[in-house]
């Protein structure tokens, strides 16, 4: 499968790359002109539509485009702009009346976006990767992807604090590999038995884990948990019991797929991983392997492929005070990092609300707690 666009390169990035392609009109997709134009015309009006009440009109009313030229030997980043297209399609259908959500999803919308997620790899709803690591555009082409120089390609209901809410989470997808770059180092330098250089490596993750949280905390700035509590969230949900009109593959059966959530970040699944932190097996722990399927496949191998607990065992093994220091410190930045997202969580969610259930569907005040407090039983 064609999908280098996702692998995780040297400087630590966890977007896609190179750059998305924000507009299927300018390169040559090889689909047909009227169904890019068409995609791409309704994809840019989409806020309009749902502040005008006409979406689902609109999509209903929409050719029911044929996209079997697209295949996986094609740019992946191609096919993330039209799978992102479609899985905005199908969130604002379903989600545009917040309170009388759709129990269907029209086969002008449904049968494209199920095609688009077998190439892509992901179920066909919205998922992290179309709204974050593959939804930046930078504002200078040759700067930074830092909030400053970055806006969204794709927007739901365009407003400032989507926009925001976002772009912080791009620009710590971009710096986060950087932690994960260490403990790639630490453990090749194992591999060596070289106890000094592992210590290096892992000192390497605090400063990193520092600059994600600053980057966090700048949240508040100019996304208000009212706005993205009352007006974002909702278009982010999940599906339950939605029929996929016109999809063979689903018959009439409704179909349930979790939503768009931070958990389906690869970043703290992996640095979680490295160190060999374990959780207790229960709904949470099933949860986050579910959350798994919203990865981009490239970031499912990549934790895959992490020998988990190396670390940690080689850190008791050497019983090296500087080394079990370095290693508590990366731990540290984890639990830091795991305790101001419990907050964020509440200010942003929690205190909105009597009985709070994620995006994702969980009731994840409780479980945010217990995975911190599990993370802080984990020192060496
Ligand atoms: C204001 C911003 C944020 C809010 C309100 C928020 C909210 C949540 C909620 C409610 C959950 C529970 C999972 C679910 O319902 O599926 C969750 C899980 C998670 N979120 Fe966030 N989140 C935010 C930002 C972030 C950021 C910036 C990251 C980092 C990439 C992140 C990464 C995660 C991860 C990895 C989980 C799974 C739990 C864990 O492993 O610790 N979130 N988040």
């Amino acid at each position: 499968m064609k999908q280098n666009c996702w692998t995780v390169r040297e400087g630590g990035s966890f977007l896609i790359s190179p750059d998305p392609i924000s507009d299927l009109r300018v390169v040559d997709s090889g689909l047909a002109d009227n169904t890019v134009h068409e995609i791409e015309e309704i994809a840019n009006k989409l806020p309009a539509l749902i502040r005008e009440g006409k979406t689902r009109d609109v999509l209903l009313d929409i050719k029911q485009h044929d996209l079997s030229i697209l295949s996986q030997d094609f740019d992946g980043r191609m096919l993330e702009r039209a799978f992102q297209i479609y899985a905005h399609f199908a969130n604002a259908y379903v989600w545009c009346e917040n309170d009388n959500p759709t129990d269907h999803i029209p086969a002008s919308v449904a049968v494209p976006l199920v095609y688009l997620c077998g190439l892509v790899g992901r179920p066909p709803i919205l998922s992290y990767a179309s709204t974050c690591l593959a939804n930046y555009k930078r504002i200078d082409p040759e700067g930074d992807i830092v909030v400053d120089n970055i806006t969204t390609i794709q927007k739901m209901i365009d407003i400032p604090d989507e926009i925001w809410f976002h772009k912080i989470h791009m620009e710590i997808e971009n710096h986060a590999g950087r932690a994960i770059n260490a403990c790639i180092e630490a453990t090749a330098m194992i591999a060596n038995n070289d106890a000094i250089a592992t210590e290096k490596a892992l000192l390497k993750v605090p400063p990193v884990f520092e600059s994600l949280s600053a980057t966090f905390r700048r949240m508040f700035e100019n996304c208000s948990p009212d706005t993205y509590y009352h007006t974002l969230r909702p278009y982010l949900f999940g599906f339950t019991d939605i029929v996929y009109q016109g999809v063979d593959a689903y018959g009439d059966k409704p179909m349930t797929f979790s939503g768009q959530s931070g958990a389906q970040s690869t970043v703290i699944p992996a640095f979680k991983a490295f160190l060999g932190i374990e959780h207790e097996k229960g709904g949470l722990t099933k949860h986050l392997e579910i959350m798994k399927g919203g990865m981009p496949i490239a970031h499912r191998e990549l934790l895959s492929d992490i020998d988990t607990g190396l670390i940690r065992q080689f850190v008791m093994k050497q019983q090296s005070g500087a080394l079990t220091d370095a290693y508590n410190a990366s731990l540290e930045s984890l639990l830091n990092f795991r305790t101001l997202h419990l907050k964020m969580a509440s200010a942003y969610i929690a205190k909105k609300v009597e009985n709070p259930i994620g995006t994702g569907g969980t009731d994840f005040m409780l479980w945010l707690t217990k995975l911190r407090d599990e993370t802080a039983a984990q020192y060496i």
